[in-house]
């Protein structure tokens, strides 16, 4: 079967394809499944893009969709040809959050799934929703799943909510469309005009261009009557974040998501505090999030905007693809 890994010292060059054996057989608790698709995330470039540190051989990629070939003894969750999704933290099943690192992290810590087959522990995926495609249900590890988080398991969105989505990229695509589904109002932002004009086709309500509308915060105090949002999706971080809590209304949920601009910063904490907003960090989400979300998938009637395809050769152009910014939503690699 064929495969790509990371050969040290790492970098888009040095993403190498090759021809290696089947993976074992499944044993108990486990399944085999055929990969064929997976999608990329900011996280997946910062792994390969790791020049200088990045691990000899690891396998990239956290997101991973398919169909299971082969199930070993005792599962009893799954059959074989059914259509499943991996889990972002495959140890953490559910309940409260896991350490936040990434060493248990399918294409960080452990090898992740640019590669035509696998055999893991059942416990490490999810059944894909209903009629989706694997470049589909591949959109859901990560970014999907993130978005559906921070609206949903932080945010407690509810039916005329307004939501911020601040730019064009994977998890505030998602964040648009799940928030649009639930009857939220949503506001969007882009440094693109053009881009700007396909949000308002997903059903974006009202949009900022944040480069030419630097003060995009009191832009939707405005769009809001002076109210400001209920739930800002947070993926741009330090030079982002002052705006975001401008945006929010008294007692705002920010759900702190992103590091696009930086790993930290300035942040006027007296105005966080005097709006009385609640700021949280969350990576991802647990197994059970998934699931919950899976269901949800299958009566919200939202597909993801998939921006482009590529073949699994071709991984380290579509992380180039990703690095110019020229996406719209995600971005898949099929295989
Ligand atoms: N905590 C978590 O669990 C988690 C999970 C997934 C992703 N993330 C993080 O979330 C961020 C987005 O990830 P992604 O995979 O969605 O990335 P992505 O698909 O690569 O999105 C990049 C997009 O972000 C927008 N952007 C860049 N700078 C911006 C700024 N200053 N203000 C507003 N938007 C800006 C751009 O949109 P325009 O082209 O429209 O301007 C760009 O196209 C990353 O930092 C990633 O690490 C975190």
């Amino acid at each position: 079967m064929k495969q790509v890994s990371i050969k040290a010292p790492g970098g888009l060059d040095n993403l190498v394809t090759s021809d290696v054996e089947d993976p074992k057989a499944p044993g108990a608790g486990e399944i085999t499944i055929r990969i064929k698709a997976s999608s990329l995330n900011f996280h997946d470039y910062m792994v390969a893009k790791n020049e200088g540190a990045a691990e000899d051989g690891r396998i990239p990629m956290a997101d991973g969709a398919g169909t299971i070939e082969a199930l070993g003894e005792g599962v009893e969750e799954f059959a074989e040809g059914d259509s499943v999704v991996s889990c972002f933290f495959p140890d953490w099943q559910s309940g409260d959050a896991r350490p936040s690192d990434f060493k248990r992290t399918p294409g960080d810590g452990i090898d992740g799934y640019a590669r035509e087959r696998v055999t893991v522990p059942a416990s490490w995926v999810t059944h894909a929703p209903k009629g989706w495609s694997h470049e589909e249900a591949a959109t859901i590890t990560t970014a999907g799943l993130t978005a559906w988080r921070a609206l949903v398991v932080d945010g407690g969105i509810k039916a005329g909510d307004t939501v911020a989505v601040l730019g064009t990229g994977g998890v505030s695509i998602y964040a648009l469309q799940l928030a649009k589904a639930m009857g939220a109002t949503v506001i969007a932002t882009s440094s693109s005009d053009e881009k700007l004009e396909r949000v308002k086709e997903l059903g974006a309500d009202h949009v900022i261009n944040y480069r030419s509308t630097p003060e995009w915060g009191k832009e939707m105090r405005n769009l809001t009557d002076g109210r400001g949002v209920d739930i800002v999706v947070e993926v741009g971080g330090p030079a982002t974040l002052p705006q975001s809590i401008t945006a929010g209304r008294t007692g705002a949920h920010l759900a702190l998501i992103g590091v696009l601009t930086g790993a930290g910063g300035e942040i006027p904490t007296a105005h966080l505090m005097s709006r009385q907003q609640r700021l949280q960090g969350l990576i991802v989400g647990s197994r059970t999030h998934q699931k919950d979300f899976v269901r949800a998938l299958d009566v919200l009637g939202v597909k993801p905007v998939i921006d482009s395809r590529y073949a699994l050769d071709d991984l380290a152009d579509a992380f180039r693809h990703q690095e110019s910014g020229k996406h719209f939503g995600k971005i898949c690699v099929t295989m």
